[in-house]
Formats: structure tokens, C-alpha cells, sequence
């Protein structure tokens, strides 16, 4: 069983969690691989800001060609909350519901936010992966004061519990990472 750990951040935040979620994969004998999402173009936070305000607009990312989506049984992916919409991975999933091959592929998700908005916005991102005929097993928001200060540690362990549980129903523990 193979993991594909996908993730955007523009400020480390939502880096920050992917890569504790990996440990803790990792350490349970997971075999996950990551692909970072990086637009094809740098901005400044202003005109990321501007794009964010246009629901469901995509913007092109690199090494798309790379991924092997047909590899893997399981995404995890991790995006900040971006005003209505994160235009990056936006087009990653626009890619997904491209190349999706089985609908049995199982959807993750986790969210990194400022403080407002997040709770419509999950509900809206987890319709998107829905109507693309996915199934989402599992969500879970951090918000980036907590992050920053190295609060979301039991959290990220409960979500690796239901990520390992979705992928091996007969999974027995989580290790105390
Ligand atoms: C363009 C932009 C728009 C944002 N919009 C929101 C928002 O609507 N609500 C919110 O709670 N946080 C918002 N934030 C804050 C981010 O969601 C938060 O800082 C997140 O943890 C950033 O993740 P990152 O460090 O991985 O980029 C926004 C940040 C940016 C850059």
C-alpha cells in the first residue's frame, strides 16, 4: 500500500504538519512518498491574495507529469485556507479528477487556517473531491497560532490514527511519536 502526501504552503505552515504527519506515517510502517505542489510561477501574497477572492480558479503547478497517481491506494492532502480559494492546488485537484483511474482512491485532507472561514470552506473542498466521485475519509483543520506554537501534536496523531485505521481496518495501535 502506497501514500502519496501532497501539500501546498506558501508561509511553512501547512509544511509544518505534513511533515510531522509523515513522521508519524513513517513510524508506522507506512509507505508514503510527497510531492510538494509549487506554481509554475512566484508571486507576492498580494496577488496570491487577489487570485484567492475567484472561487475555483486554478493556477498551473510543476512536475505534474511525474506523479503516478495510479500508484497509489491513498492522498493525503494538505492546503491553507485561502480567502475562497487556493488556486494551486485547485488545479492539483482539477489533475486528480483528471487522471483518477479508481474511484476507490481514498481522499484525506487537512487544512491550515488564520482563524475564520475554515469550516465552510472544508465543507466546500470536501464537495469538490465528492462530485469528482471521491471519497473523503477523513478532514482535520490546524489553526496556524497552534502550529506555531507546537500545539497541534495530539491532533496530527489522531488524524495519522484515522488515516491508518481507513487504509488498514485491522491497524492495532498508533506508536507514541
Ligand atoms: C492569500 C491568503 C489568503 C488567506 N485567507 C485566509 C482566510 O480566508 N481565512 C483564514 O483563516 N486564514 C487565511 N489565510 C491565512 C492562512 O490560511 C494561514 O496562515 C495558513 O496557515 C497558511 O499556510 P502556509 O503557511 O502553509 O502557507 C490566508 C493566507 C493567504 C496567504
Amino acid at each position: 500500500m502506497k501514500v502519496l502526501l501532497v501539500y501546498f504552503s506558501f508561509t511553512g505552515n501547512t509544511e509544518k504538519v505534513a511533515f510531522s504527519i509523515l513522521e508519524n506515517l513513517q513510524k508506522n510502517g507506512v509507505n508514503c512518498e510527497v510531492f510538494k505542489i509549487e506554481p509554475v510561477l512566484k508571486f507576492k501574497y498580494i496577488f496570491w491574495l487577489f487570485l484567492s477572492f475567484i472561487p475555483s480558479l486554478p493556477f498551473p503547478i510543476k512536475n505534474l507529469k511525474l506523479l503516478k497517481i495510479d500508484n497509489y491506494e491513498a492522498i493525503i492532502l494538505g492546503t491553507p485556507k485561502w480567502t475562497f480559494n487556493c488556486p494551486p492546488v485547485t488545479y492539483f485537484i482539477r489533475f486528480l479528477k483528471r487522471v483518477k483511474f479508481k474511484s476507490s482512491i481514498k481522499i484525506f485532507f487537512f487544512l491550515t487556517y488564520g482563524g475564520f472561514g475554515e469550516d465552510a470552506y472544508i465543507k466546500k473542498l470536501k464537495r469538490k473531491f465528492e462530485k469528482s466521485g471521491f471519497t473523503v475519509y477523513a478532514v482535520e483543520k490546524f489553526r496556524r497560532s497552534e502550529i506555531i506554537k507546537g500545539a497541534v501534536g495530539e491532533r496530527i496523531q489522531k488524524f495519522c490514527l484515522k488515516i491508518l485505521t481507513s487504509i488498514n481496518p485491522s491497524y492495532p495501535h498508533i506508536s507514541e511519536t
